[in-house]
């Protein structure tokens, strides 16, 4: 059964002095609220942590998709987890992931992983079975506004084709550089949620901007 297709805006490219508001308006489109968690170690960016999904819990009814650029996220999940956040997505490249994946089950929270883009497709094969949501990054982490990897559109068809062939309930998400341009070609590798942050937050019309992602990707 294919998941429904989702856009979720990346807050990381909202302003964050108005971040209540910027939500509210893309919210008629938006389908998840991507919320890029750095720490100036395993990327080397500074964004937000906790305490924003926090704040947002309260103001949006959107699902939180906390994507955990970090290198310790076993030392924050609890706290992810109180602050209200749907899912929390870790990378493959910092080692086993299964004892975070328990915590999160324990917390009650979704399950990610998430490979870079020089990380190859087997290294996550051997977790399928066990997370909610596979993210692809199309742009090395840690900044917005960087151009789509083209290259990483290969793991995202083999990886449909595994859990299509598996009947897998895995949704496949795809995060960087997805514009009008780029967000067809994903849609066509078989990615169900598509990540966007400067070319939704970057436009007047942030909700527009969305919904015309969604139609080039998948025409609805
Ligand atoms: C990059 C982040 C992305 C980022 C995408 O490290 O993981 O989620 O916000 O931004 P755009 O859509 O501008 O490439
Ligand atoms: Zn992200």
């Amino acid at each position: 059964m294919a998941p429904t297709k989702k856009i979720a805006p990346s807050i990381l490219a909202a302003d964050f002095a108005y971040l209540a508001d910027e939500v509210a308006k893309v919210a008629p489109e938006a389908d998840l609220l991507h919320v890029d968690v750095m720490d100036g170690h395993f990327v080397p960016n500074i964004s937000i942590g906790a305490p924003v999904v926090k704040c947002l819990r309260p103001a949006t009814d959107l699902y939180l998709d906390c994507h955990l650029m970090i290198e310790n996220p076993g030392d924050f999940l609890d706290d992810f987890a109180k602050a209200g956040a749907d899912s929390c997505t870790v990378h493959v490249e910092l080692g086993d992931p299964r004892p975070l994946f328990d915590r999160m089950r324990a917390h009650g929270m979704r399950v990610g992983l998430v490979l870079n883009p020089d990380t190859p497709l087997d290294a996550v094969v051997p977790f399928l079975t066990e997370i909610d949501i596979l993210l692809f990054m199309s742009v090395h982490p840690g900044f917005g506004g960087q151009a789509f990897i083209p290259e990483v559109l290969d793991k995202v068809r083999a990886a449909r084709a595994i859990v299509d062939e598996r009947a897998l309930a895995v949704e496949l998400e795809i995060d960087g550089g997805i514009n009008l341009e780029t967000a067809p070609l994903a849609a066509a590798a078989g990615a169900d949620i598509l990540v966007a942050g400067s070319a939704v937050f970057g436009a007047s019309d942030t909700a527009a901007a969305a919904r015309a992602i969604r139609d080039v990707a998948w025409g609805v």
